[in-house]
């Protein structure tokens, strides 16, 4: 069944705490946490501090998007700040199976990410070793974007491989997801849907995390 991953990168840092409460109480298992340096991505966002006091507060587990140019340096920073999954970008990785397996040996679940320009055919050989893969559906850098369709056939692709191969990683995606789009995203079968915009944004935001977990449900128990 699909989860809600709500991004902290939506909320208001100036009172992330409650905010963090509020989608808690729709009984949430991770947050996204997106780290940004400026280089990788035209933005930055989030250091260790604010993994380290979140480890704290809360108990759902930590999700970390690593948009940076170093995660070799970094990932093992974040661990032991308290991420539990680290994600790292295709794009930046030299010796990726290397990457995976560091982050592991660390003690997190280790993601690789791919930008919507990034084919899926390229991942065929960390498969086997990814915890979990991130399907990028927008460009990243920024909340609040556009949902791009196409990477939904990356999703389906990914799904069809996980199940010839009989392998057991997790599918992501991340950016623009919504009502509106959720119960594709769910019908593609993604596992962990992250949601900034429209959980943070919304009057509610553990009435919005419900109701798309409502319309995903819904949308998986139709027939075809
Ligand atoms: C974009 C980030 C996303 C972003 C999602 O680079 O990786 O996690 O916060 O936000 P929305 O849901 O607003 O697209
Ligand atoms: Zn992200």
């Amino acid at each position: 069944m699909l989860q809600i991953l709500p991004s902290i990168f939506a909320a208001d840092f100036t009172r992330l705490g409650e905010d963090v409460r509020r989608v808690e109480s729709a009984g949430i298992q991770m947050l996204h946490v997106d780290v940004m340096d400026g280089h990788f991505v035209p933005n930055f966002t989030v250091g260790t501090p604010i993994t380290e006091s979140l480890s704290r507060f809360t108990h759902v587990k930590l999700d970390h998007h690593l948009m940076i140019e170093d995660p070799d340096t970094f990932a093992p920073i974040f661990i032991k700040a308290g991420a539990d999954c680290v994600s790292v970008h295709y794009e930046v990785c030299r010796n990726l199976d290397r990457t995976l397996h560091m982050i592991q040996d660390h003690g997190a679940k280790a993601g690789v990410v791919i930008n919507p320009a990034t084919s899926v055919r390229l991942l065929e050989n960390v498969l086997d070793v990814a915890d979990y893969v991130l399907v990028m559906s927008v460009n990243p850098g920024y909340g609040g974007q556009k949902f791009i369709p196409n990477t939904l056939s990356k999703v389906r692709d990914l799904a069809r491989v996980r199940a010839e191969r009989n392998l057991g990683f997790a599918i992501e995606i991340d950016g623009g997801v919504g009502p509106e789009n959720i119960a594709e995203v769910a019908k593609a079968g993604v596992d962990w849907a992250v949601v900034g915009t429209h959980v943070f944004r919304a009057a509610d935001p553990a009435l919005a995390i419900r109701d798309m977990l409502k319309t995903a449900e819904e949308a998986l128990s139709v027939k075809v």
